[in-house]
């Protein structure tokens, strides 16, 4: 080995389990080489960099400190200048090798480093990806089987509900039976929704129906919570508007809109105020539902429609979001606009459909 060489590895930083040890001191060997024939002429800077890319993969796979390999070349760099001086040539003779050697160097360094960086970024991309899948085949796969777990209350629920009609027909003087038929049907409003989220539910059919008759069956099922909370359900529906769509959808949204505005009513010490009102347009339905309830400030409005935002203690969060993918699914808008005044849920839905 060169004495040149032999200085440099005794002062290298070298691990002694780097994998590639063997290797460094071969590659430094050919960087001194390198660098003594560019100085004569004899090879251009291809190799270099060819050399710089093979390093920075060494590095890579053997996840060292790319410092210790700037501190190794300016070893290298600085046993150069040393054995210029040997020669004790006059300045003006060793200058220009110099700036030869520290372009051969800088080059050299530039190129494996920045190679060294792009193989560490696209690795750690790499890493990210792959742990995100991961995490999101984890919740597929919980999704499904809550899914189906919530599915499976269905059939019990539905035979519950019946006998509890059945009871009801037998003995409408039975106390409680209203409160246990109301409980069960918003067990079974949660279920609907928990599946319309999960996309369990498939079998649905389109409708051409009557909005008045739809809200009539809506209010009579939030009947003892709108009493309960003082308030007054004001009704703007001159006509009677027929309309296209997946009915038990469409009740799920309205339900989800007015349960929320019956809970932000709760904040009210005045009157506590909910109006709807159906508007026929000649290619849409307009539906508007307001209350006069506190303001939802402008950057709440823009994160209300995503799933799990909710302010409430027991809130889920995805009663908007699952009106949203409802409308969404009938080719329609909702859209929130909240003011001093008035918080106003407005759907748009096409006619045709
Ligand atoms: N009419 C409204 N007035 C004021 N804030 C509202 C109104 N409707 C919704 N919000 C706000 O939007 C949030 C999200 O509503 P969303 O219906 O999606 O979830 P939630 O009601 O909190 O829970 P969940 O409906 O799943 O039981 C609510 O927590 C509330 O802060
Ligand atoms: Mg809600």
């Amino acid at each position: 080995m060169p004495t040149l060489v032999k200085n440099w590895v005794a002062q290298a930083v070298i691990s002694d389990d780097d994998p590639f040890k063997s290797e460094i001191i071969i590659n430094g060997t050919k960087l001194i080489d390198f660098t003594l024939l560019f100085i004569e002429g004899n090879i251009n800077e291809d190799q270099v960099k060819e050399l710089a890319y093979k390093i920075a993969h060494e590095r890579a796979k053997a996840s060292s400190n790319i410092g210790d390999f700037v501190y190794n070349s300016n070893i290298a760099r600085s046993e150069l200048f040393k054995h210029l001086s040997e020669f004790e040539e006059s300045i003006s003779l060793v200058q220009p090798l110099i700036n030869k050697i520290n372009y051969v160097f800088d080059q050299f360094i530039y190129h494996t480093v920045k190679r060294y960086s792009c193989i560490i970024t696209q690795d750690i991309e790499e890493k990210k990806q792959f742990i995100d899948e991961t995490h999101k085949e984890r919740l597929t796969i919980l999704g499904q089987m809550s899914a189906s777990f919530v599915h499976e209350f269905r059939n019990p629920l539905t035979s519950i509900i019946g006998f509890v009609k059945l009871l009801k027909d037998d003995h409408p003087q039975l106390k409680y039976l209203d409160i246990i038929d109301h409980e069960l049907h918003q067990l079974n409003f949660r279920i609907d929704q928990f599946l319309h989220v999960s996309k369990k539910d498939q079998d649905q059919i389109v409708e051409y129906f009557l909005i008045n008759d739809l809200f009539r069956d809506i209010t009579e099922f939030l009947y003892p919570s709108i009493v309960n909370s003082n308030v007054v359900l004001q009704e703007g529906l001159s006509q009677n508007i027929y309309i296209p769509g997946f009915r038990n959808e469409l009740r799920q949204v309205l339900l989800n809109i007015l349960m929320n505005s019956i809970d932000a009513l709760a904040e009210n010490d005045g009157q506590k105020i909910i109006h709807y009102q159906v508007e026929d347009q000649e290619n849409y339905i307009v539906i508007h539902i307001r209350n006069n309830g506190p303001k939802i400030n402008e950057e709440s409005i823009r994160t209300i429609f995503e799933p799990f935002v909710t302010t409430k203690n027991h809130g889920t969060g995805i009663g908007l979001f699952v009106c949203k993918q409802i409308i969404e699914k009938h080719d329609g808008e909702i859209n929130c606009i909240s003011d001093d005044h008035w918080t106003s849920f407005d759907i748009t839905l096409p006619k045709r459909a």
